[in-house]
């Protein structure tokens, strides 16, 4: 197994799956079952405490039925976190409880208005970060973004997303120099320089894995995915993901890791 890049990663912010969560934002018609959702979502939080992460409670709120994704609320670069402005209405007050409880723990910085950003759309490759330009997140944030690290050493670069949600719906960081990713959705000559996984087509869902002290989770049934990651040298767990999915929601989405 190989060593991953996130080796002092200690802790991942999550929130609890609201009662409200079958009237999330999502583009599926199929039915969610929230009590299945708050049971995949325990399984989740329970996989991360055995990859030896311990948790942080955002307190639960059933006036925000997309609250669980609480990866949209704030994007951390090691000692800063940066508060999103995200524009949808029905999520925009989600990031009330996370600064509240992020101001405790780093140096945090706000996104402000015209700028509009999700966490989902921001990908950190070691000291590369790269944003996706979606409907939800715009260049405006990218220069917002650029100022706060000025006196750091990432690099942002903006990339137009295509096809899905967000930038993390289509492309994530394993770790060791290599991405795992779904064709079609982004310009993936930015990813210059790092190892490639291309999901098969058909398991595209796959492509939004999290990877944490040296496991990659990834959604259940996508098998071809499971062997390509192995393949890499990558130790692989499956979480059911269902009810997330019916929400446009992925493994990323369902915390913040410091
Ligand atoms: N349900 C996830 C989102 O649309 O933000």
């Amino acid at each position: 197994m190989k060593s991953m890049g996130a080796g002092s990663v200690r802790h991942a912010l999550v929130r609890p799956v609201p009662y409200s969560y079958d009237r999330c934002i999502r583009t599926s018609r199929e039915k969610i079952d929230v009590a299945i959702a708050r049971r995949q979502h325990d399984e989740y939080c329970r996989a991360l405490q055995r990859l030896g992460l311990s948790l942080i409670w955002i307190r639960g709120d059933n006036a925000l039925p997309d609250s669980c994704f609480v990866e949209d609320t704030a994007v951390v670069f090691g000692e800063k976190a940066v508060i999103c402005n995200m524009r949808e209405k029905s999520r925009a007050n989600e990031v009330t409880e996370v600064a509240k409880v992020m101001g405790e723990l780093k140096e945090t910085y706000r996104i402000n208005p015209p700028a509009t950003i999700d966490g989902g759309d921001v990908l950190v490759v070691e000291d590369r970060v790269f944003v996706g330009i979606s409907a939800r997140t715009n260049l405006h944030a990218v220069a917002q973004l650029k100022k706060i690290l000025g006196n750091s050493r990432m690099n942002v670069v903006s990339v137009k997303v295509h096809r899905v949600l967000h930038l993390k719906s289509a492309c994530t960081y394993l770790g060791n120099g290599v991405v795992i990713l779904s064709k079609g959705c982004f310009d993936t000559s930015i990813l210059q320089g790092l190892g490639k996984i291309i999901v098969p087509r058909g398991e595209e869902y796959a492509a939004d894995c999290l990877a944490v002290s040296g496991t990659v989770l990834i959604a259940r049934d996508h098998a071809e995915t499971r062997k390509l990651v192995e393949k890499e040298g990558f130790r692989v767990e499956e979480l059911e993901m269902s009810e997330f999915r019916k929400g446009d929601g992925a493994l990323t989405c369902l915390s913040i890791i410091l």
